[in-house]
């Protein structure tokens, strides 16, 4: 256990990580089903999956803080992400000696966490089926990755399978509220708004950008938010699309560059933005086809690495066509 005066200085991800199984919020069932397996002794070999941040690490972690004393912890835990090798080598090598040795604790099992196990190779997958199925009376395996179609189906079929979904706004408030207490921090109500719009769900992302933002802005404000994570302001993408719609090509183009050195944001940034601002706006049906095809263009021209400035004239000649339309 960390003492108190390293608790200080974790990040508050890991300061806050929920120690046991109730302090996780939301996916109620999965703990409930999770909490039964353990307390009747019947823990199956699990897959955790879904999106980062929801709570899938802090959920096998706080079941084997459930299963295990403090002393028992590392002799009966092994504990592999993809900061290891994920190859076969380690399933023949670490994997399988671990899962062959008997315990020192008769009745109890071993508990394997193959964290972040999208990056295991097909070799290592299909290596460690058989290891599975042999050593099922010693170990129980739990599987955890971002992406289940990289868990190939034969191990699927091993696990009983558990769906983190994103978390909501309403179950991650409560949470930021604790934390924002115990840090005896100020945060405005858009502040805690802009938290949640950003992280899409996940927990990680709003405590460390509420951490992040704290330490450089002093208030956690929309706008301190918003700038920390160099994404842009809604009333920034107004700016920009006004000025798409009604500026001069040259003012419209030195605008949005000047906008994007003193913000430091990125066009792909904006161009998101854009489209979920330009979609609630009634254009003609083939006039706004067209831009959403050239904008799509313009992502893919991003993605493989061109420069930023051309494809900005070319989002500005994107909209060209949609000025002086009556919408
Ligand atoms: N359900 C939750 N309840 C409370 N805190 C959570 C929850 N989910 C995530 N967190 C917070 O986010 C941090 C990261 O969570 P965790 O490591 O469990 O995510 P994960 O699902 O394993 O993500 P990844 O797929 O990126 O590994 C935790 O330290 C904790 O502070
Ligand atoms: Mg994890």
């Amino acid at each position: 256990m960390t003492s108190s005066n390293e608790q200080q200085n974790l990040p508050w991800v890991e300061k806050y990580r929920p120690k046991s199984l109730d302090e996780l919020i939301s996916h109620e069932t999965i703990i409930k089903t999770i909490n039964k397996y353990i307390d009747e002794n019947q823990l199956p070999h699990l897959l955790l999956y879904g999106p980062p941040g929801t709570g899938k690490t802090s959920t096998i972690l706080a079941c084997a803080r459930k299963l295990y004393t403090p002393a028992q912890f590392n002799s009966m835990v092994l504990e592999l992400n993809a900061s290891d090798d994920r190859g076969i080598g380690i399933v023949r090598g670490q994997i399988l000696s671990f899962a062959s040795t008997g315990t020192m604790y008769r009745s109890a099992f071993k508990l394997i966490i193959l964290d972040e196990a999208d990056a295991m190779t097909n070799d290592a997958q299909n290596a460690l089926r058989r290891i599975i199925e042999k050593y099922t009376d010693n170990v129980r395996f739990c599987i955890i990755c971002n992406y289940l179609n990289k868990i190939i189906p034969a191990l699927q079929s091993r696990c009983t399978r558990f769906r983190f979904l994103p978390l909501a706004a309403e179950q991650i408030m409560p949470r930021l509220n604790h934390v924002i207490e115990a840090e005896n921090l100020k945060v405005t109500e858009d502040g805690k708004e802009a938290l949640m719009t950003l992280s899409g769900g996940d927990m990680r992302k709003v405590i460390s950008v509420l951490q992040s933002t704290w330490f450089a802005y002093g208030a956690v404000n929309k706008e301190n938010v918003y700038n920390c994570v160099g994404h842009p302001l809604p009333a920034d993408i107004n700016n920009i699309v006004n000025w798409l719609l009604n500026e001069s090509y040259d003012t419209c183009y030195t605008k949005i560059q000047k906008l994007k050195l003193d913000k430091g944001l990125a066009l792909q940034d904006i161009l998101t933005e854009i489209h979920s601002c330009i979609v609630k706006i009634d254009f003609p049906d083939p006039l706004f086809i067209d831009v959403l095809c050239k904008m799509a263009d313009i992502e893919k021209r991003l993605a493989s690495g061109c420069r930023d400035a051309i494809q900005v004239n070319s989002l500005i000649s994107a909209f060209y066509k949609l000025r002086n339309i009556e919408t």
